[in-house]
């Protein structure tokens, strides 16, 4: 019990703070990993990254959203996050889904009312593989 209480306080901290243009690392982020990282963008059923996006290490892409390549020289560590929790927070009419938020999603099945698209520990392994991924030429 007190255990949950805990990660619900973090969560809504890691929430409050992901107002503005940028999200801090969640405490998950000692623990991620480029291999998971790079599993979870591969899947197509459950982030669907590939089928929008050009992405360094993967070799078919979609056109939808920008191009990954070079994303760490763009943007910063939390820059990157805040853009896969919530694209919406850059662009109100995103078509990109919010992988970590659970605000104004609608027609959402009904098991999965309140639940993120990413675990926290997700969303740190993804940025993980992102930034080395893209980390230069
Ligand atoms: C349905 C299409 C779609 C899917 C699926 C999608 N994205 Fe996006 N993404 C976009 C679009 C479009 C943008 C451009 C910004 C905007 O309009 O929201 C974007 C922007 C981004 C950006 C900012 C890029 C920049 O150069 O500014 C990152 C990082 C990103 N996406 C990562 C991801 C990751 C990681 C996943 C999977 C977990 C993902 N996206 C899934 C469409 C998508």
């Amino acid at each position: 019990m007190k255990r949950l209480l805990l990660s619900a306080l973090l969560f809504s901290a890691a929430a409050a703070a992901a107002a503005g243009d940028s999200m801090p690392p969640t405490p998950s982020a000692q623990n991620a990993d480029v291999e998971r990282g790079r599993k979870l963008v591969q899947n197509r059923q459950e982030t669907g990254c590939v089928l929008c996006h050009t992405i360094p290490g993967f070799k078919d892409g979609g056109e939808m959203g920008p191009n990954l390549t070079g994303l760490s020289q763009r943007l910063t560590p939390d820059q990157i996050r805040m853009r896969i929790a919530d694209p919406r927070v850059i662009n109100p009419q995103s078509f990109m889904p919010a992988y970590f938020s659970t605000e104004g999603l609608h027609n959402v099945a009904k098991p999965l009312i309140g639940k993120t698209v990413l675990s926290e520990q997700g969303l740190e392994d993804i940025v993980t593989y992102l930034l080395e991924a893209t980390k230069g030429p």
